[in-house]
């Protein structure tokens, strides 16, 4: 069968506009879902914004687009309600048709992108030189997810970590891999440098302690910019140490593969950058450094801001590295797409070096370069995440603590239920529960927001976290297994019979997948497609306690496990965009 789910939204909008006529054509249908079922699945509230606009009354307008309005085989008679609410409600036979589209389509609707996209996803991007901290863990989940979203939807995507792999930081690491690890830059083999962790904090102590290592550190700067040999094997063995370190979480976290390439590798671009600046006459010397003058940024005293791209003594910064890969991508990588998963903090950062992107003529109207912004962790306190001591909290402890949690919750489960599992089986569960519970605790809130890390309210199993999510997944195939029911074998041409309000709620919800996945594409922001995942599972949870399934009569019995089934792979689907793997038992 040809998938022939269709969006919904949009058809309903065209057959609106045809319907206001030619001169109100372009007008927003604003057509949002209805706040209360009793009325329809949709409302427009296109008569009460037009109304001013004509010098007629909402209601009149209303009757009129109503009489025009054509969406037979879609919609039940269109009907008008309070001041001129247009409500819609879906003709059950429409439903059966979408559904059965969606279920023989394994791509539960969604039709991939008509004009693809190259798309570079910059993240994790973290600064290596650093331990690996709480601060690291939403860029990570964030940009995973963002890059999951967008290739799913056809494009091609690039996932790049703009790692902060240069300059100062590494100065004390180098000076410290020389005085403590000489052997490790005259031997061919890899070194066992100890943790990470423990390398970082030695390095710091002697940093701290001794006024002559501050200076080498300070000469390893210097060397590592002049370009010296020993000095650069030394920084990629440091570089290498922390790579490893960081890919055991990103490994535990399951972030999708991508490739390093750090501000190191912009290096050689920098000279280019400032000369092409220079020659579009957008270069100015201020107090020896070189800059571009920014619009619609000032100093305290209302001065215009400068973006330093050369520092007076020559060297360069962050913003530097940024435009060289501003201009890499677009002309190297030859992308229409940059998305930039980083924290708030760096709004003004991103919105000036895209603006000066845009005054050197590499970002033209054919590429959308975007920052998406998140805000920060905070703990119970409502202050930045930290532990007692007052340092950043460690990522791996963060994630270990939760898996930790997880498995106390399922061992206090089990022992309720009186169920024996296998050791092997719970801290599988206690892992992937454990890990996701982060994840979505972090995914399903407005990214932009800060919030609140609680292992209590992201492990519970109820409400709008990972683990009532996955349940609701366990209890579809639980059906499967129990029926002994092949799903696959479902996907033939079988009636659907649509008859409880249940049914008909959560079959109109599985046919919002395209719209739902089309909004976070448009505004990647993926709390929306959680909302979505949360109230899938919510109406699921409602037709499970109150529609038998395999008790059923056929075909009811039949139509019921279709429901399962579309319900149990747009779950696994919504959810793997999210980066979360699914349970069949937990
Ligand atoms: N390394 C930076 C940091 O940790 C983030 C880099 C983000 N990406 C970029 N192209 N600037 O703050």
């Amino acid at each position: 069968m040809k998938a022939t789910q269709e969006k919904l939204k949009l058809k309903l909008q065209e057959a609106l506009a045809a319907a206001f006529g030619a001169e109100y054509a372009k007008a927003d249908p604003i057509l949002v879902p209805a706040s209360n079922p009793k009325f329809g699945d949709y409302q427009a509230n296109v008569a009460l914004s037009l109304a001013k606009q004509l010098g007629q009354q909402p209601r009149a307008i209303a009757q009129q687009i109503v009489g025009k309005l054509d969406l037979t085989g879609i919609c039940k008679p269109p009907e008008i309600a309070g001041p001129g609410f247009i409500n819609l409600k879906l003709e059950t036979e429409y439903l059966v048709e979408q559904l059965k589209a969606i279920q023989a389509d394994p791509r539960l609707g969604v039709a991939p992108a008509k004009n693809p996209k190259r798309v570079i996803v910059d993240y994790p991007s973290p600064n290596i030189a650093k331990e690996m901290h709480v601060g690291h863990l939403r860029p990570a989940i964030i940009g995973d997810c963002l890059a999951r979203i967008v290739e799913f939807m056809g494009h091609e995507v690039l996932r790049i970590s703009h790692v902060g792999d240069w300059g100062t930081p590494f100065g004390m690491l180098i000076a410290y891999l020389e005085e403590a690890y000489p052997e490790a830059l005259t031997t061919t083999e890899t070194l066992n440098l100890g943790d990470l962790s423990s390398f970082y904090r030695e390095a710091k102590k002697r940093f701290d302690a001794d006024e002559d290592f501050r200076k080498a550190a300070h000469q390893s700067v210097v060397k590592l910019q002049a370009g010296d040999e020993k000095t650069l094997l030394a920084w990629k063995i440091v570089c290498q140490l922390s790579s490893r370190a960081y890919q055991v979480i990103y490994d535990l976290l399951g972030i999708a593969p991508f490739i390093e390439r750090g501000e190191s590798f912009y290096n050689a671009l920098l000279p280019q950058v400032v000369e092409e600046l220079d020659k579009q006459g957008l270069l100015v010397e201020n107090q020896g450094a070189k800059c571009v003058f920014l619009d619609g940024f000032t100093n305290r005293e209302g001065e215009p801001l400068p973006l330093i791209v050369q520092k007076s003594d020559g060297g360069y910064n962050y913003a530097a590295t940024d435009l060289a890969a501003i201009r890499h991508r677009v002309q190297v990588e030859k992308v229409q797409q940059v998305i930039y998963p980083v924290g708030a903090e760096q709004t003004n950062h991103f919105a000036q070096i895209f603006q000066v992107g845009r005054k050197a003529g590499w970002i033209t109207d054919n590429v959308e370069f975007v920052h998406t912004p998140f805000g920060l962790v905070l703990g119970e306190d409502g202050q930045k995440l930290k532990t007692r001591s007052g340092e950043a909290v460690k990522l791996r402890d963060l994630l270990d603590g939760a898996i930790a949690h997880a498995r106390k919750d399922l061992e206090y489960r089990l022992k309720e239920e009186g169920r024996q599992e296998k050791e092997e089986f719970i801290a599988d569960v206690a892992q992937i529960v454990g890990v996701s519970a982060v994840k979505y605790a972090d995914l399903s809130q407005n990214r932009t927001s800060n919030y609140i890390f609680s292992y209590e309210k992201m492990l519970a199993l109820k409400g709008n976290t990972a683990p009532y999510m996955l349940y609701a997944y366990v209890r579809t195939q639980g059906i499967s297994r129990e029926g002994n029911i092949d799903y696959d074998k479902l996907r033939a041409d079988v009636p659907i019979i649509l008859q409880e309000e249940l049914e008909l709620n959560l079959a109109k919800h599985l046919l919002q997948l395209d719209e739902v996945l089309a909004e976070v594409e448009k505004d990647l922001l993926p709390n929306r497609l959680c909302e979505y995942l949360y109230q899938l599972s919510q109406k699921y949870n409602q037709f499970f306690e109150n529609c038998p399934v395999l008790k059923s009569e056929e075909p009811v019995r039949t139509s019921r496990l279709i429901l399962c089934d579309v319900t149990a792979r747009t779950l696994k689907l919504g959810l793997s965009l999210l980066g979360i793997n699914v349970l069949e038992r937990m």
